[in-house]
């Protein structure tokens, strides 16, 4: 059957890609057709909300959409959404901060508490992350709309009264409107560990404890630190929940009512549940801005049967990021020459909130160089920020797109979704998803462009990261 579907891709694509065809005949990675035959007309984002039909209503499930497709219900203001160009550059920032972050050591503090210290850019548009789901808050449960972030730790939601709050979807939470909330002092061992969690030693407000947090440098919140009911689902319901009733935040999140923290920090949500779901979770990001994915806490949240894990043992000095070892990448069935030491000297985390993933140097040169050979009958446009290599596909009703693979350690290979190759705002400048760190020391970014429709399953305990293909579907 991939035989002879890979038989007649390459009877089809003679003039284009005879050489490469044969070459791969026989060794072909995941068995079967090495070019993705792509509609251009599918390359457009839909505006109609087409929700997986997978049925993963276990316990601890909850929906995530993207932030700015149509079944988000945070979509409404379509008008403010951001350009490719702004989720970019914004992008760049995080990656910034990360890179920051691994590169000192986690404790220092970089950033001093002080607001007047941050560049004012409180009207600039979300970028990155760009995943939501929504959970609950308080007594009376309230439901807010959070951006899910693996790279990152504490939760936090705008709180009333807002000394400065963004605009968000959902009315913010009030924590005097919920019965649950308590504040948590500043002598409370919690608010003495969050110089470590976040990097900023705590403030203190009469006796209430104050966090303070930072992303890239364009974000932040800043609030009470307190306890509270969090609602997952009916069923998971955790009483005194740490969290950040952020009085005064800015940046990258507008719309959402805040962000929920997947790390593996004290803080995080994954840490906070591990009594009951023993830090194991799982998610899958939607392909399309049209349809939905999932995130599951605990175990049996994945119904594919095809996952491999892959080991991502603590990184002492790190212990917060979820470190992968990447051994290669495979382009239209032709494994790069990339030698193992680049990936592995650096090292590389996977991220739910970093959009492009970021590549060694090296790796990234041997990507692009075989990703353009095999579309140089395509007119190449300019690129656009952190993307170097985009074509012009207006005239064309079908392109043919090599297949990428990743390797990882263990023997772990995972075939990208098209929509984990490519990325554009139109069809006259589709560019591939993909960039290369500008230092050869800096850590690789698996990003959430590639993640798409992939079962990712974090067995924090077990050490170790799944990957499985077609999870939303
Ligand atoms: C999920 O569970 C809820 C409540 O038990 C039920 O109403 C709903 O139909 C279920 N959905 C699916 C897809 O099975
Ligand atoms: C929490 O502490 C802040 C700062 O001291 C105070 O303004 C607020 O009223 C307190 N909230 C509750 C519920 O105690
Ligand atoms: C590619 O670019 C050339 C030169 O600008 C143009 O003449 C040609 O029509 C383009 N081809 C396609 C298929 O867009
Ligand atoms: C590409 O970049 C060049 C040089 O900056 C510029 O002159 C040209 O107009 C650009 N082309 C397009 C299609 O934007």
């Amino acid at each position: 059957m991939a035989t002879a579907i890979s038989f007649v891709l390459c009877g089809l694509l003679v003039s284009f890609h005879l050489i490469l065809c044969s070459k791969n005949e026989g060794f072909a990675f995941g068995g079967g057709q090495t070019f993705h035959t792509v509609q251009v007309s599918s390359l457009l984002p839909s505006s109609v909300c087409s929700p997986s039909t997978k049925d993963r209503n276990k316990s601890g499930s909850l929906k995530v959409v993207h932030r700015h497709g149509p079944c988000s219900q945070l979509n409404q203001d379509r008008a403010n959404a951001p350009t490719l160009t702004q989720i970019l550059s914004d992008d760049q920032s995080r990656v910034n901060s990360i890179q920051h972050r691994l590169g000192f050591n986690e404790a220092q503090n970089y950033f001093h508490g002080s607001q007047a210290t941050l560049p004012d850019r409180s009207s600039s548009t979300i970028g990155s992350p760009n995943y939501i789901v929504t959970i609950g808050l308080g007594s009376p449960k309230r439901d807010l709309s959070l951006i899910f972030d693996t790279g990152s730790g504490i939760t936090w939601t705008q709180c009333l009264p807002c000394k400065k709050c963004y605009k968000q979807q959902e009315p913010t939470y009030d924590p005097s409107a919920s019965n649950s909330y308590r504040n948590i002092t500043c002598k409370a061992p919690q608010c003495s560990q969050l110089t470590s969690a976040t990097g900023i030693s705590p403030g203190c407000a009469t006796t209430t404890c104050v966090y303070g947090i930072q992303y890239g440098d364009s974000s932040s919140s800043v609030g009470f630190l307190g306890f509270e009911k969090l609602t997952l689902t009916p069923k998971d319901v955790f009483p005194n929940f740490i969290f950040g009733c952020g009085i005064s935040n800015r940046g990258l999140f507008s719309g959402s009512a805040g962000l929920l923290g997947l790390d593996n920090d004290p803080f995080s949500v994954v840490s906070q549940t591990a009594s009951k779901y023993g830090k194991y979770f799982s998610y899958c990001l939607p392909s399309q801005s049209s349809s939905t994915g999932t995130l599951t806490f605990g175990k049996g949240g994945t119904t594919s049967k095809n996952i491999k894990f892959t080991p991502s043992p603590v990184n002492p000095k790190n212990p917060q990021f979820y470190f992968v070892d990447i051994n290669g990448i495979i382009v239209g069935g032709k494994k790069l020459p990339i030698s193992k030491s680049v990936f592995k000297t650096p090292g590389t985390i996977i991220d739910s909130g970093t959009v492009i993933t970021r590549l060694q140097p090296e790796a990234y040169a041997a990507l692009r160089k075989s990703f353009r050979e095999a579309l140089k009958d395509y007119n190449m446009t300019n690129g656009t920020s952190i993307l170097d290599t985009c074509y012009d596909f207006t005239n064309y009703d079908t392109v043919q797109i090599p297949k990428i693979s990743f390797l990882f350690a263990g023997g772990v290979e995972v075939p990208l979704d098209l929509a984990g190759i490519l990325i554009g705002s139109s069809l006259s400048q589709v560019c591939l998803a993909f960039a290369g760190n500008s230092k050869a020391s800096s850590v690789g970014i698996f990003g959430n462009v590639q993640q798409q429709t992939l079962d990712v399953v974090h067995d924090v305990d077990g050490g170790k990261i799944g990957f499985g293909t077609a999870g939303c579907s």
